[in-house]
Parts: structure tokens; C-alpha cells; sequence
């Protein structure tokens, strides 16, 4: 495996399953495959369980990871390219994705959307110029337009706690005081559309997310009749995609707490488990009686991620062979 960004690049959906129930089960049995090697995981831009998950995975396979802080311990880096570099950013990432390439045998980066440019933001801008310039293998560890860890990650827990073959997944828009990235509910719905499962979307109107990942997923805009007879809801917010505006994209366009997961809209469900990728603010996406319940598998999501981010690094350090 070269990169990770899509669900294309895991191949057969089946065999990656099969892989992370092996892995969860003896996490260390390819402690082999990463002695002496060395992951460098760049992020732009805040974490928790990226961070943690993501280092403990390295760690699980014997690699040695590596964090840099770009904008906090490092110099600030400027990824545009053909400016004039008179601002604070003392370093291009021309010249700083090569140097790190040189360190390290796997590289990770997170670099969220600006949501102001949206050409720049979907076109994977820096995203594409650590594949260019590192000649590493590269993981997205949430980019400007996908989360294919988390994604990754959701699948397995879905897997883990589905009752029937084909259970009924519903990604639902849900309010948040500050404009969000399209990632996660991108990587979710994409994922969603190559895995067995009945899968619906549901959001406000203008939310529509861009097509490259909802492919032909049904969009209901009535969210109490998407969430009717649901195995799973997956609460997530996002900012306007500019589908339907581009003059909206990254925009709020709505903080309507009535799409906010509470015990009445869990209640017309088929008894569903409850899914955030976290953190999740607590009673604007989701209330605390939700949140708090026996249905609520957002730990078990987050436990998850190490497994998803070990199958992809194993994979990476098996095809370096
Ligand atoms: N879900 C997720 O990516 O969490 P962090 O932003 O804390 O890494």
C-alpha cells in the first residue's frame, strides 16, 4: 500500500475486516515488521485520538513514531506554492517534505480544510504534495476532504456490533456553533456506499455533500424518517460543502437543534447503537441521556482507531519489503 486516502486503497472491504479481527486479537504478533523503522506523523492542526492511536499502533508493529507539531514546535510552513514568503510561515513544505521523507519510512498528516478556498481544499492541495515530495508512503490522518482512519475505524466497530447482515446506517447532520470540515461524514459516507450495509443520509437542505463521496446513497431530508428503523446513527456536524452554492462552501447554514440526537429521535429507531467519531459536544449533536446510555459504542469507535491505523501501517510496512 503507497497511500491511504480512500476506501479504494484498502481493497477488498472482507479481507480488511478479517485483517483488523486478527490484529485486535494479537496486536503484537508483527512487532517484526517495523524494527528499525520510523513513522513521522505531521499534524497541522489539533488532535486527541489521531495522535494517541496512531502512536500506539506504530508502536504495536515496533516502528518508532515520531511527532511533529507543524505551527507549534516546528517552524511554520507555508503550502502554497509561488507566494512571496513575507508572512510568519519561515519554511516551504517544497523544501520541509523531502527533509522529513529523509527521516522516517512512513509519514502521517493531518491538515484540515480552510473551508474559505474550495478548489485548493478538495483538490487535497497538501495533502498531494507530501506524496510528491516525501517519496514515502502516506497516510491521511484527516485531510482537507477525508478521514479514511476513522472511517476505517467505524467500519470495524459496525462490524463488531451488527445484529443482522446488512444492518441500516443513518449519517445525520446534527448542529455545532463552529463551521466544520467535510472529512469525516466524506470518508463515513464513501466507506458506507463499499460496505454491505443499508446506508442513508440525512441533513438540511444546502448540506449536501459533494458526489465524488455520497455516490448514489439515499438523501432524505426528514430526518425522523431516515432514523425510522435505524441499526446504527451516526451523528456528525459539517459545514456547507458548496454543492448546490459554492458561494456557501464552509458556511453554517444552519444551527437548527431540532436535527440534535436525542432520546426522541433514537426512539423511532431499531434500537441503534449511537457513533461519533469524537469529541462531540455534549447536547448540541447529542444529549447526555444518549451519549450515556448502554447504546451509546463511541468508546469502543475510539478504542477501534488503533486497529484501523495498524492494518493500514502494517499493510504499508509489509509492501516496503
Ligand atoms: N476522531 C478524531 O479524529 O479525533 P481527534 O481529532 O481527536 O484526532
Amino acid at each position: 500500500m503507497k497511500s491511504f486516502f480512500n476506501v479504494q486503497d484498502i481493497g477488498d472491504l472482507d479481507k480488511a475486516l478479517a485483517e483488523a479481527r486478527e490484529v485486535k486479537a494479537n496486536p503484537f504478533a508483527w512487532k517484526h515488521l517495523g524494527e528499525n523503522k520510523t513513522i513521522i506523523l505531521v499534524f497541522f492542526n489539533s488532535s486527541l485520538r489521531t495522535r494517541l492511536s496512531s502512536q500506539k499502533a506504530a508502536l504495536n508493529l515496533g516502528l518508532d513514531p515520531i511527532v511533529l507539531n507543524v505551527n507549534g514546535d516546528s517552524w511554520k510552513l507555508e503550502t502554497r506554492m509561488g507566494v512571496v514568503m513575507d508572512s510568519d510561515k519561515s519554511e516551504h513544505l517544497r523544501e520541509a517534505i523531502p527533509v522529513i521523507g529523509s527521516y522516517c519510512d512512513l509519514i502521517g498528516v493531518r491538515s484540515f480544510a480552510g473551508l474559505t478556498d474550495r478548489e485548493y481544499d478538495y483538490a487535497e492541495t497538501v495533502l498531494k504534495q507530501f506524496v510528491e515530495y516525501s517519496g514515502k508512503p502516506v497516510i491521511s490522518l484527516e485531510s482537507a476532504t477525508v478521514h479514511p482512519c476513522q472511517a476505517f475505524a467505524d467500519l470495524i466497530t459496525i462490524d463488531q456490533y451488527k445484529t443482522v447482515k446488512r444492518p441500516k446506517v443513518v449519517l445525520t447532520w446534527a448542529p455545532h456553533p463552529k463551521a466544520l470540515p467535510q472529512a469525516v461524514p466524506n470518508s463515513f459516507a464513501q466507506w458506507m456506499n463499499a460496505a454491505d450495509v443499508d446506508f442513508v443520509i440525512t441533513h438540511p437542505h444546502g448540506y449536501e455533500l459533494d458526489p465524488a463521496f455520497a455516490g448514489d446513497a439515499k438523501v432524505e431530508y426528514d430526518q425522523m424518517k431516515a432514523l425510522e428503523g435505524a441499526d446504527f446513527v451516526y451523528a456528525k456536524n459539517w459545514s456547507c460543502p458548496g454543492v448546490t452554492d459554492p458561494s456557501k462552501y464552509g458556511q453554517i447554514l444552519s444551527q437548527d437543534m431540532g436535527w440534535t440526537i436525542d432520546e426522541a429521535h433514537m426512539a423511532v429507531t431499531n434500537n441503534a447503537y449511537f457513533m461519533h467519531c469524537l469529541p462531540v459536544r455534549r447536547n448540541m449533536i447529542v444529549s447526555d441521556g444518549v451519549i450515556d446510555s448502554e447504546r451509546s459504542i463511541v468508546i469502543p469507535e475510539a478504542a477501534n482507531r488503533v486497529v484501523s491505523a495498524q492494518v493500514v501501517m502494517k499493510r504499508m510496512l509489509e509492501s516496503l519489503k
